[in-house]
């Protein structure tokens, strides 16, 4: 980028100057063709004698004996401006006008040659030009023409030049580069867009439809190595979900074997350690195969009515002795998972009753999303287990030693049941104590 700035700057230079020389070297063409022009009409010997009548201070003739000299080192823009002379010359007077530039330099303000910062600065550089003027019908004589002219009036103003520097060649290109380069990048992290959606999807529901598998080809064999890689996970954990099914499914006639025998123990503490393990053992099976019917997504979404779905969990659970109370009411309908919405609530106001003895229900409403607050003021969770709990068959220490039954899956249930619908569980404990699950349910699912 830096040698594309420092060569166009280079170019820019060049056209710069050489628009500078321009003026000049038509002005002096001018002049030239009018001299020319008055000595065709003379006689050859009165030439030395009116030469100096034809030229100024700044347009100096003088008549030079030898053959005409050529063109010294012609450079580019030696070329361009020569160029530029000789149309001029034969436009007034037709072909066959000798006049060679010997040189072409440009002065500043300050009348020294004009380098970059100086061109950039002078208002009006000035032209010096040596000419070489061949006489007509002589070949061991020429003129040589002395002449300085600046932009006859046309002034650049410096601030104009810089303004024009900096806005064409900078802003304007760098505009452009950056408009180009943001375009390219976005064409080309299209794909990486698709499959970072594709993989939040997958996160969300392993089932997603698969990724297109079109464009380049490094773009195809991503988006190939990505739906193989989502059937392998679907096999895996189909094939594990069965096992687990029919493990938890084959222990229950061993345990209902072992039921009976129980009963033909002598009554007494030790048949009572039977049926208690034995109970624990059978609530662990049928919470095992719930999470297992949890993760089957065959359910159809439909419109569900959260008002009476909580109400009717409240009734359910103060049939058994549990207090949970209801505030805020649902303004419509949310398109959901019936059965396992119930299931993902139950859980939570399930856990607020088993370990701080009641449930708070709060229900906040908006066009965006569904809010459901579960409080208790129980012990809470420790702020380094607060994520922890979500996970599979874990249950904190104190909970263990709780006579309380749990397999440690409700959480995990719930949350699972809250992803699929587009939600979140976030667990807080609240400063006056006890615990905050907030159920967030997205109105609008992605
Ligand atoms: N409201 C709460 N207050 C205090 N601790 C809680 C609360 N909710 C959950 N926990 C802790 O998080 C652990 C995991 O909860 P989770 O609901 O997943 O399992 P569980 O209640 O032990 O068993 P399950 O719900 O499967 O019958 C619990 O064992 C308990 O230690
Ligand atoms: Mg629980």
């Amino acid at each position: 980028m830096l040698a594309a700035q420092a060569l166009t700057s280079s170019v820019w230079f060049d056209m710069r100057y050489r628009h500078a020389m321009e003026m000049p070297i038509r002005l002096v063409s001018i002049q030239l063709a009018d001299t020319l022009r008055i000595l065709r009409g003379l006689p050859l010997e009165s030439v030395p004698q009116t030469l100096p009548h034809l030229g100024s201070d700044s347009f100096r003739l003088a008549l030079r004996d030898g053959p005409m000299p050529g063109m010294p080192r012609p450079d580019n823009t030696l070329e361009a401006v020569q160029d530029i002379l000789s149309q001029s010359l034969s436009d007034r007077l037709g072909s066959g006008v000798d006049a060679t530039l010997l040189s072409a330099e440009l002065a500043d303000d300050a009348g020294k040659s004009a380098n970059v910062w100086a061109l950039l600065n002078a208002r009006e550089p000035v032209g010096h030009f040596r000419i070489a003027l061949q006489l007509p019908s002589q070949s061991h004589q020429w003129i040589e023409v002395m002449a300085s002219e600046a932009q006859g009036g046309i002034e650049a103003k410096p601030f104009s030049i810089v303004a024009d520097y900096v806005l064409r060649i900078y802003v304007l290109r760098i505009m452009v580069f950056v408009a180009i380069a943001l375009v390219a990048v976005r064409l080309a992290l299209r794909p990486l867009r698709r499959l970072a959606d594709a993989a939040d999807a997958l996160g969300r529901d392993l089932h997603s439809p698969p990724l297109a598998e079109g464009g380049p080809r490094e773009v195809r064999q991503a988006a190939r190595t990505f739906n193989l890689m989502q059937r392998r996970l679907i096999q895996d954990i189909g094939e594990r979900t069965r096992f687990l099914a029919a493990v938890s499914h084959d222990l229950r006639s061993p345990i209902t074997r072992l039921r009976l025998r129980a009963e033909f123990l002598p009554p007494g503490e030790m048949q009572d350690k039977f049926r208690k393990d034995l109970g624990d053992m059978e609530s662990l099976i049928a919470s095992t195969l719930d999470y297992i019917r949890g993760e089957d997504r065959s359910e159809p979404r439909q419109s569900v009515d959260v008002n009476s779905l909580l109400a009717g969990l409240r009734a359910d659970f103060e049939e058994t002795g549990g207090v949970v109370t209801l505030q805020g009411q649902a303004r419509d309908p949310l398109p959901a998972y019936a059965t396992s919405l119930r299931r993902c609530v139950q859980n939570l106001i399930e856990n607020a009753i088993r370990y701080g003895s009641a449930a708070h229900v709060r229900i906040e409403d908006s066009a965006q999303a569904l809010r459901i607050r579960i409080e208790d003021t129980g012990p809470g969770i420790p702020e380094a287990s607060l994520e922890q709990v979500f996970e599979p068959f874990l249950r904190l220490e104190e909970s263990r030693n709780l006579a309380s039954g749990g397999t440690g899956l409700g959480l995990s249930i719930a949350r699972s049941i809250a992803t699929a619908h587009d939600g979140s569980i976030t667990l807080r404990n609240r400063s006056e104590g006890g615990l905050e699950a907030l159920l967030i349910l997205p109105r609008r699912p992605r």
